[in-house]
Formats: structure tokens, C-alpha cells, sequence
């Protein structure tokens, strides 16, 4: 197996330089190396790594087109999970030197505390740490994620938190059932509350940009809310009120959740606010009917303005909405985003 020199420099300038063997993966390979790179599913779905690839030969693993198009691909555009070298490579990463973590990842045990399904198909699991080793706080950054071990599987799936950082050791996310999902199907078969969960992490480069005073409007689809709320749940215990418009869509009433809790964090946040999008709605619905992109066309129409992008959901929703903000004249550089299903 030949060995190659990776050198990654991250959007602040930095770099940072491992070494990976051509059968391995360069997200992998920095792990290997101690080097913890922003990444989510691992396997080409998500497109949290995305990345570009200036100098060096390279073969890209089998990746879901919707979030790597074609045009993409023949301009070097890679994702570091499917990237294998086949010589030294320069690539450019999408996030800052801030966001790597230097260090094997770390795995801590947590038990269930709370299961509970909150909307069609949406179920939130609240759990806390088990083990006192590590000190009984959390810490991560609003917008990032940890990975959930099914017990006895090896098998981790990374989800956004919904909750802040905090002493007590309390961990929230949400997470929606997919037909075939592995850890779906753990939700709705095995799991329960008092169980011992492994999770790892706290990972991903998804968040609020601190060099900014721009007005934010954040896109959410479904359970893309989830580091959204971490983020206004920060903002209000803070007490720091920027301007944000929120657009949150689901496909059907059924799959609207935590509306009071949106409710409460307007009155904390009077710079917060709220536009609900149904897609299919019932005759009675009052909210926007539609996507969140269709309703992010609109506001941008009715609200000219410079604005900072977010956008987190599945990579259909993410890419129509990118190309509405793009179309309405909001830079690339502003737009941040976190697909996945
Ligand atoms: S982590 Fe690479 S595409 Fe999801």
C-alpha cells in the first residue's frame, strides 16, 4: 500500500498535513492520524465534507448525486469520506481550523432518559451521561452533532443536538423514522428508557458565524430544526437578540413539532421570527402553504436585504433553497448548510 501526503487548508488559512494510504477514505485517514475532520454520514449522503481538490490525483467513492452533482465532480470538487489518493493531494476544506479536533474521538456511555414521540414519524430521546469520568458536563457548539451506537451493533448515526451545553449532563435530539433505517428501527423495536447508550463525538463544522451582523434567516426541514433550536436556545440564554427569520417546513400538519416550544423562544427573542410551512396542508391551514424554499423566495422578494443563510434538511430542500438565495443575490460565502437523509 503507498502512502500519500495529504495537505488540507482550511477556509482560515490553516494547514494541516497527515499522511493516508491509498485504500483509505482521507476522512478516515485523519482519524487514523488522530486528526478528527468535520464529517457526518461517512458514506457520501450528506455532503458535510464537502471539499476541493487543487493539486493531486485522487478516485471518488459512489456518493449521492444530489449532493455532488456531476458539474461539481469534473470541476475537483470532492467529499473527503469518499476521496481515495492516489498521490500527495492539496484540498482546500470547507470549514475552519477551529473545527477540527485533534485527538482519537471519544466515547462516552449515556442512558436513556426520555423517549417520546413528538410528531408523525419524529422521536425525541433525551438521554445523560452514565459515567462520571469525564466530568458530568457537555460541551459542543450549537449546530453540532454527536454519533448514537446501537447497542451491541458497532453501527453510529450522527445527529444534530437540540438542546445547549450544559452541566448536568443532558443530551436531546431529534430524530425522524426512516422506513429502512437502522437506527429507526432501534427507536421503534428495542429501544427504552434506562438503556446504555455509546456516543461519540461532539463533531461538525454547522453553526452560528460570529463574524457577522448580518439579519439571519434559517431554513429548516423537518428534523433540521434540531440545531437551529440548540442555536436559539443559546441566543436567549444569552440574552443576545440578533435579527432571525426562522422557516420551518414538514410535508404535513402531522409532522409539525415543537411549535410552543418556537413560541416561548419568540417572547425570549423578539428579534425571532417564525414562518410555518406545510407542503400537502389540510383547507383550514393558516400557515404558508408550501416549501420552506418557496416561503424563503417570498420573504427574500418582500425583504430585500444582505442576509446570512442557513439552511439545514434534506439535500433536495437545502439545494432549492441555496439556489433561491443564490438567484436573490446572497453571496455563496453567506450561505451555510447541513444536509442529510
Ligand atoms: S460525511 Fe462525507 S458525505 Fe456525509
Amino acid at each position: 500500500m503507498s502512502e500519500h501526503q495529504i495537505t488540507l487548508t482550511t477556509r482560515d488559512g490553516h494547514e494541516v498535513t497527515f499522511s493516508c494510504g491509498d485504500s483509505f477514505d482521507v476522512v478516515s485517514a485523519g482519524e487514523q492520524a488522530a486528526i478528527l475532520l468535520p464529517s457526518l454520514c461517512r458514506d457520501g449522503g450528506c455532503g458535510a465534507c464537502v471539499g476541493h481538490c487543487a493539486e493531486g490525483e485522487y478516485t471518488l467513492g459512489e456518493h449521492n448525486a444530489g449532493v455532488l452533482s456531476e458539474a461539481a465532480v469534473s470541476g475537483r470538487d470532492v467529499l473527503l469520506c469518499r476521496t481515495y489518493p492516489q498521490s500527495d493531494l492539496k484540498i482546500t476544506a470547507p470549514y475552519d481550523y477551529a473545527h477540527i479536533h485533534f485527538g482519537h474521538c471519544e466515547a462516552r456511555n449515556a442512558v436513556i432518559t426520555g423517549l417520546k414521540t413528538i410528531a408523525d414519524r419524529t422521536v425525541r430521546i433525551r438521554l445523560s451521561w452514565q459515567d462520571e469520568e469525564g466530568g458530568k458536563a457537555v460541551e459542543f457548539e450549537p449546530g453540532q452533532c454527536m454519533e448514537l451506537e446501537i447497542p451491541d451493533t458497532g453501527i453510529r448515526r450522527a445527529y444534530s443536538l437540540a438542546n445547549t451545553g450544559n452541566w448536568r449532563g443532558e443530551l436531546e435530539f431529534l430524530i425522524r423514522l426512516q422506513p429502512e433505517g437502522r437506527f429507526s428501527g432501534y427507536l421503534s423495536r428495542g429501544a427504552e428508557v434506562g438503556q446504555i447508550l455509546k456516543v461519540y463525538g461532539p463533531s461538525g463544522a454547522f453553526g452560528l458565524q460570529s463574524d457577522s451582523l448580518n439579519p439571519a434567516v434559517f431554513i429548516a426541514g423537518g428534523t433540521g430544526l434540531a440545531p437551529f433550536l440548540s442555536m436559539l436556545r443559546r441566543l436567549a440564554e444569552w440574552g443576545e437578540d440578533r435579527s432571525i427569520h426562522l422557516l420551518f417546513g414538514v410535508n404535513r400538519e402531522s409532522e409539525l413539532f415543537y411549535i410552543d416550544e418556537l413560541d416561548r423562544l419568540k417572547q425570549q427573542l423578539p428579534g425571532l421570527s417564525v414562518t410555518l410551512c406545510v407542503w400537502k396542508p389540510e383547507p383550514d391551514w393558516s400557515g404558508f402553504s408550501g416549501t420552506p424554499a418557496e416561503a424563503l423566495q417570498h420573504y427574500l422578494q418582500d425583504h430585500p436585504g444582505d442576509y446570512d443563510i442557513y439552511l439545514c434538511g434534506p439535500p433536495l430542500l437545502v439545494t432549492a433553497a441555496t439556489q433561491v438565495a443564490l438567484a436573490r443575490g446572497i453571496a455563496e460565502q453567506r450561505i451555510f448548510s447541513e444536509k442529510f437523509g
